[in-house]
């Protein structure tokens, strides 16, 4: 291995390569889809999320108005539109037209679901805290679906799970080979 120091901003694309997603938002009837790599999940219970938002974006502005947003997970399959959406803004044009992408109706939230994610959740704001040059949204999970061919209790990769990620530039990711990680030696070891 032939370690070397990089800059502390790149030290965040390391931690990158999550699921790349797609943030809608609505605020008087005005729908917006931008693309987000810099989410966590925070609390089971209840269930929280936080994505960071620069106020520059136009769905930071949507997001703040109506405190809600959807979150839509695409595969490999949408990454033109994920790429599309991630660099141009709703300031300019209508992305859910330009990008292809098909709005369907939110079950608890205004802002419309993208339909071809395999899937999607829909959050309220429930905390906001300006913290550097992104602002951190903390979302309440109000409801989630997903397609069962992709997720079963857990995302299903028996040979490739094609969501999308995020490596920097114009550069992506999916999955093709999950592990499966048995500690079964190390427990028998501990009782032994
Ligand atoms: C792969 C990718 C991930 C991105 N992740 C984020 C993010 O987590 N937070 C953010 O504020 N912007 C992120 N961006 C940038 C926004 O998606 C971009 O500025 C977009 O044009 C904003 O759209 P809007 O003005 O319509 O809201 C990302 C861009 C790409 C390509």
């Amino acid at each position: 291995m032939s370690m070397r120091a990089i800059e502390p901003t790149a030290g965040l694309r390391l931690l990158e390569p999550g699921p790349t997603v797609m943030l809608t938002s609505m605020f008087r009837s005005h729908p917006n889809v931008m693309t987000a790599a810099w989410l966590s999940p925070l609390s089971f219970d209840p269930p929280l999320i936080t994505v960071s938002i620069h106020p520059g974006r136009l769905t930071h502005d949507l997001v703040s108005k109506s405190e809600m947003f959807g979150v839509n997970v695409p595969t490999m399959d949408q990454v033109r539109a994920v790429h599309y959406c991630g660099t141009h803004s709703g300031h300019e044009l209508d992305k859910f037209e330009a990008a292809g992408l098909t709005p369907i109706d939110p079950h608890q939230i205004e802002a419309p679901g993208i339909a071809q994610c395999v899937a999607r959740i829909e959050l309220g704001v429930v905390e906001r805290f300006s913290l550097a040059d992104h602002d951190l949204f903390v979302g309440q999970i109000l409801y989630a679906e997903a397609d069962t061919d992709y997720f079963n209790d857990r995302w299903v990769a028996e040979d490739e799970l094609t969501l999308v990620h995020h490596l920097g530039a114009d550069k992506y990711a999916g999955m093709t080979r999950a592990y499966t990680v048995s500690l079964d030696d190390e427990e028998q070891d501990a009782e032994e």
